[in-house]
């Protein structure tokens, strides 16, 4: 999965995505990803911020990876439905991208005046991948699911719709499937096969939200 997704992701088809989180990077800040994968987004940020970073993933092999990332940037072997190892309000920008999110531990590690940024995909996400080749769809009450459980502890800020066509060769197309939790569920010769006898490229949709939100501000008594 780690392998598919670093050749997808550094072939530039998420660029715009990439682009907003960088958006929203401040100069010299401490940044947390929490599912940080291949380090893609956290290896961005903390390049354009200039500051550093941690990430943390289950995956051990994820992590290995994180750690040898360029920069100042640490990787915890960390489940992020658990605390964050990570001390109360150190981290200026927390990245959840196509991850978990444990909104009571976002809220304890930023900083009052931090931000966390949410990528989500929308129902139109990869669409033509969900009908063609039996990809895990997204649910549609997903986007409700996630501002309902934001609620009373974080303020959304901003809100953008990244969504544009990519063409996607057969190759390009299995990495983006097995990149994720369809890998569980379907193999490359099972891509393949679904996908003998369609355009090769084929257009496809990416759909994203990006969502910004500020900690609620806290009363001290
Ligand atoms: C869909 S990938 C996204 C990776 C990265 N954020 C990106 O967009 O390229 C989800 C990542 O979350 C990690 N993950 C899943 N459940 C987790 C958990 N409970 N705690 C920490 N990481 C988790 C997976 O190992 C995987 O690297």
């Amino acid at each position: 999965m780690l392998g598919a997704r670093t050749r997808f992701l550094n072939a530039g088809f998420y660029n715009p995505i990439l682009s907003a989180v960088r958006d929203q990077c401040a100069p010299g800040a401490t940044i947390l990803d929490v599912g940080a994968g291949t380090g893609h987004y956290l290896s961005a940020a903390v390049d354009a911020s200039g500051g550093r970073g941690v990430g943390i993933d289950l995956s051990k092999i994820a992590a290995r990876q994180l750690g040898r990332l360029p920069g100042d940037i640490g990787a915890v072997v960390a489940d992020g439905w658990q605390p964050f190892p990570v001390a109360d309000r150190v981290i200026d920008l927390a990245l959840s991208v196509f991850s978990p999110r444990n909104v009571p531990e976002f809220a304890r590690v930023l900083r009052a005046d931090g931000k966390l940024v949410v990528v989500t995909p929308t129902p139109r996400h990869l669409r033509e991948l969900v009908d063609a080749v039996g990809m895990i769809g997204v649910d549609k009450d997903k986007s409700e699911r996630i501002g309902n459980s934001m609620a009373g502890t974080f303020v959304r800020i901003e809100r953008t719709l990244v969504e544009y066509s990519v063409a996607l060769s057969h190759s390009e197309i299995a990495d983006v499937v097995l990149m994720g939790p369809s890998a569980f569920h379907l193999t490359p010769g099972d891509v393949a096969t679904k996908l003998s006898g369609l355009p090769d490229p084929l257009s496809v949709t990416v759909s994203t939200t990006v969502q910004v939100y500020q900690p609620v501000a806290q009363t001290v008594s």
